[in-house]
C-alpha cells in the first residue's frame, strides 16, 4: 500500500495535504481526543475554547492558552514536518499545505504559505473591534494583557468553538482541495468541520494517515495506520 500512494505521490501534479494535531503528536504536543492523553480529556473545551468562557473569565482561559504556549515553545518540528517541507521545497508549487494546528511547528520546519485553519496561538488579536487607542506595543501585560487606555482585552489569535474560520485561508484551502490530484489527510480525527469536509470535496484521491480509526476513513481511496513522522518521510522521498 506504501508503494501504491508513493506512486500516486509522484504521479500527482497538485497535492493538499491536511493536517491535525497527531501531525505534531512525535513532537510532544497533545492532541484533542486521544482517550488517555488528549486535551479534551482533561480540559472542558466549552470552559476554554469559546468567546463566552473567555468574557466570563478572561485570566482562566488567557492562563491555559499561556500553558499551550509555553509547551509548544519547547517542542521541535518532528520529522513529518520536516519532510513536507523539504518536499515543498524540491517540488515549487505542487503541494498546498492546510493545517488545523496552532502551534506554528509547519512553518518552523521550514514550509512557506501554511493555510492555517485555525489560527496562531503565538499571535494575539483584540477581543473586541480595536479603537484607535488599542495598540499592541503600549497594551499593559497581565492575564490578559489590557488596552492602557480603554481596558480593551487581548485575546489568543485561535478560532474556537462557535467561530468563523478565517474567509480568505478557508478559500484558498477549499480551492486546493477542488483542483488536487491527491490529498494526504494526517493526523486528523476528521470531525471537526469545515476542515473535514475539504477530504470531502477534494478532486483527486485521498489518502489518511493515522494509528487510529478517523471519520474520514470512509471517503479514503487508501488508509495507512501508521505514525506522521513514521510515514511521511517514506512517502514523500524522492
Ligand atoms: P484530534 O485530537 O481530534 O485528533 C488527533 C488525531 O491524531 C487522532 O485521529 C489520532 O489517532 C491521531 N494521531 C495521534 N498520534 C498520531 C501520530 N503520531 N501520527 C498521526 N496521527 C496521530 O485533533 P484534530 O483532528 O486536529 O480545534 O482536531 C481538530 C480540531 O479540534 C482542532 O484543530 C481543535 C480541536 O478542538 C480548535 O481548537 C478550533
Amino acid at each position: 500500500m506504501i508503494g501504491q500512494v508513493r506512486e500516486w505521490i509522484h504521479g500527482a501534479r497538485h497535492i493538499a495535504v491536511l493536517t491535525g494535531a497527531g501531525m505534531s503528536a512525535e513532537s510532544g504536543v497533545p492532541t484533542f481526543r486521544d482517550a488517555q492523553t488528549g486535551l479534551w480529556a482533561q480540559f472542558d473545551p466549552q470552559q476554554l475554547a469559546t468567546e463566552e468562557a473567555f468574557r466570563a473569565d478572561p485570566s482562566r482561559v488567557w492562563d491555559w492558552y499561556a500553558f499551550r504556549r509555553g509547551m509548544i515553545a519547547k517542542v521541535e518540528p518532528n520529522a513529518g514536518h520536516r519532510a513536507l517541507a523539504a518536499f515543498a521545497q524540491r517540488h515549487p508549487g505542487r503541494m498546498t499545505l492546510i493545517t488545523q494546528n496552532v502551534d506554528g511547528l509547519h512553518q518552523r520546519a521550514g514550509s512557506a504559505g501554511v493555510l492555517a485553519l485555525h489560527g496562531n496561538i503565538a499571535e494575539d488579536k483584540w477581543l473586541d473591534r480595536p479603537k484607535a487607542c488599542c495598540r499592541f506595543e503600549t497594551a499593559l501585560p497581565g492575564s490578559p494583557p489590557r488596552c492602557a487606555r480603554c481596558g480593551s482585552m487581548l485575546r489568543p489569535d485561535v478560532v474556537w468553538f462557535g467561530e468563523m474560520l478565517p474567509v480568505a485561508v478557508l478559500a484558498a484551502a477549499q480551492e486546493a482541495a477542488q483542483t488536487c490530484d491527491l490529498m494526504l489527510v494526517v493526523g486528523t480525527s476528521g470531525v471537526v468541520y469545515p476542515a473535514a469536509g475539504l477530504a470531502r470535496t477534494a478532486a483527486g484521491k485521498v489518502v489518511v494517515v493515522n494509528p487510529e480509526p478517523t471519520g474520514l476513513d470512509d471517503a479514503a481511496d487508501a488508509v495507512l495506520r501508521g505514525k506522521a513522522a513514521q510515514l511521511l518521510p517514506q512517502l514523500l522521498e524522492d
